[in-house]
């Protein structure tokens, strides 16, 4: 071991890692996956779903392997009974606010905890109207597990448009253009890298969702050369 890299013990495996790494990290190192949504590779994480916490030594918080660093001589537990309950009980509580039908990567973790989809049944459901205001992309907010990612790869991680920014507070918080401008009045260029990194249906290519409305070849070609506002029925 050198000065500049650490110790510890994850699920009972010594792992040496550089000194600031993260816990998810040093997991990935040792061959152990532990679940993320608002972590991406591409973006800088900030801690936010907390899906991916881990016990440090039966501290009296659980910690974001995300964003908590290892430290030297610690034991983690990936796993463990707590750390379950603790991540089912989070995606529970997405689950019964948010639509999910359209996230595959978070049912999968939902049906590897056994998670309840019911077990919420009186949740607040975040409602909104889907926004069809651009040839090149559609955004249904009532899909956003607001992972921030989108804003993020807009911003300093990749495209330094600053198109996207946050809206309202607490349930009511909703990614947006600055004073909900239409994507075409608003600094966007349509690269395309918050579609890439939406975990959810959330923002889909206006193609792709008006081949699933049934749009003819004719519809499909005008529709995605001009922007209109519209939700489907029964969406
Ligand atoms: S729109 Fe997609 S990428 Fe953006 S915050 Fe919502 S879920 Fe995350
Ligand atoms: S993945 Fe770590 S807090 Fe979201």
């Amino acid at each position: 071991m050198t000065n500049n890299s650490i110790t510890l013990t994850i699920d009972g495996q010594p792992i040496t890692v550089p000194s600031g790494a993260t816990l998810l990290e040093a997991a990935a190192a040792a061959g152990i996956d532990i679940p993320v949504i608002c972590y991406h590779e591409a973006t800088s994480p900030n801690g936010l779903c907390r899906v991916c916490v881990v016990d440090v030594d039966g501290g009296r918080v659980l910690q974001p392997a995300c964003v908590a660093e290892c430290q030297a001589d610690s034991h983690v537990e990936t796993g463990n009974e707590r750390v379950e309950r603790s991540r089912r009980t989070i995606l529970e509580m997405l689950n019964a606010s948010v639509n999910l039908r359209q996230a595959p990567e978070i049912q999968a973790m939902m049906r590897a905890l056994a998670a309840d989809a019911s077990r919420f049944p009186d949740a607040r459901r975040r409602e909104s109207e889907l926004i069809d205001d651009n040839p090149f992309y559609v955004r249904d907010y009532e899909q956003c597990v607001l992972c921030w990612r989108c804003v993020q790869v807009c911003a300093e991680d990749a495209q330094f448009t600053f198109a996207l920014t946050l809206k309202n507070r607490g349930h009511d918080t909703s990614v947006a253009t600055a004073f909900d401008i239409s994507m075409t009045e608003s600094p966007c260029v349509f690269c395309g890298q918050c579609l890439g990194v939406c975990p959810t249906g959330a923002l889909k290519p206006k193609m792709e969702w008006g081949m699933e409305q049934g749009w003819t070849a004719e519809e499909l070609r005008k529709n995605t050369r001009r922007g209109r506002k519209r939700r489907a029925d029964g969406e």
